[in-house]
């Protein structure tokens, strides 16, 4: 008799609803007691200069908060899991990926999305940059490079195009405007030194 053989129609019945059951189970395998314990926590963060109060699911990416909740659709939701770098917003000053960041982390923090970059109508010298140069062509991956760029140029890590390339790594574009991106960021940054 072979392996097949030995399982019953019974037995092949029940070993299906056993694993139908097991699939039912949510991620993280919790109780519907342990899901229901997770506990809203109240978070305060200058977004773009304002003063901002949310309260936040402590599973809340910082993403959807400025997406969803903030309306500042300018930073885009590519892979939601830290590869493609579309997300790209500073926090104190950092770049972040703020599809892995969590809202509840970040009280008392300042952050900035490319909505905060302009000076008021005047663009910030790597948007005229991108327009300069064609450093986008669908533009979805735009808002994430330009946020990386800005705080590449301000850490003084753009010293070279070797430099830019890999400091810029991080930053996927799947129409490869990579030439025009590099160009952009040479010329932003000889302006703002
Ligand atoms: Fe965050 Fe891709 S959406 S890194
Ligand atoms: Fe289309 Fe970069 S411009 S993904």
């Amino acid at each position: 008799m072979t392996q097949h053989e030995g399982i019953t129609r019974r037995g092949l019945l029940g070993l299906v609803g056993t694993t139908a059951a097991a699939a039912a189970v949510p991620l993280g395998g919790g109780s519907a007691a342990a899901r229901t314990a997770t506990t809203d926590v109240a978070v305060r963060v200058t977004v773009n200069g304002t003063a901002t109060s949310l309260t936040a699911d402590p599973r809340e990416t910082l993403l959807d908060a400025v997406r969803e909740r903030l309306a500042l659709t300018g930073t885009k939701k590519g892979c939601d899991r830290g590869q493609c770098g579309a997300c790209t917003v500073h926090v104190d000053g950092r770049r972040v990926v703020s599809c892995l960041t969590l809202l509840a982390t970040l009280d008392g923090a300042a952050v900035t999305t490319i909505e905060g970059l302009a000076d008021g109508d005047r663009l910030h010298p790597l948007q005229r940059a991108f327009i300069d140069h064609d450093g986008l062509q669908c533009g979805f991956c735009t808002s994430g490079q330009i946020m990386s760029a800005a705080a590449v140029i301000e850490e003084d890590r753009a010293r070279t195009d070797e430099e830019i390339r890999e400091q810029m790594s991080g930053n996927i574009c799947r129409c490869s405007a990579y030439p025009g991106i590099l160009a952009a960021i040479r010329q932003a940054r000889t302006e703002e030194r």
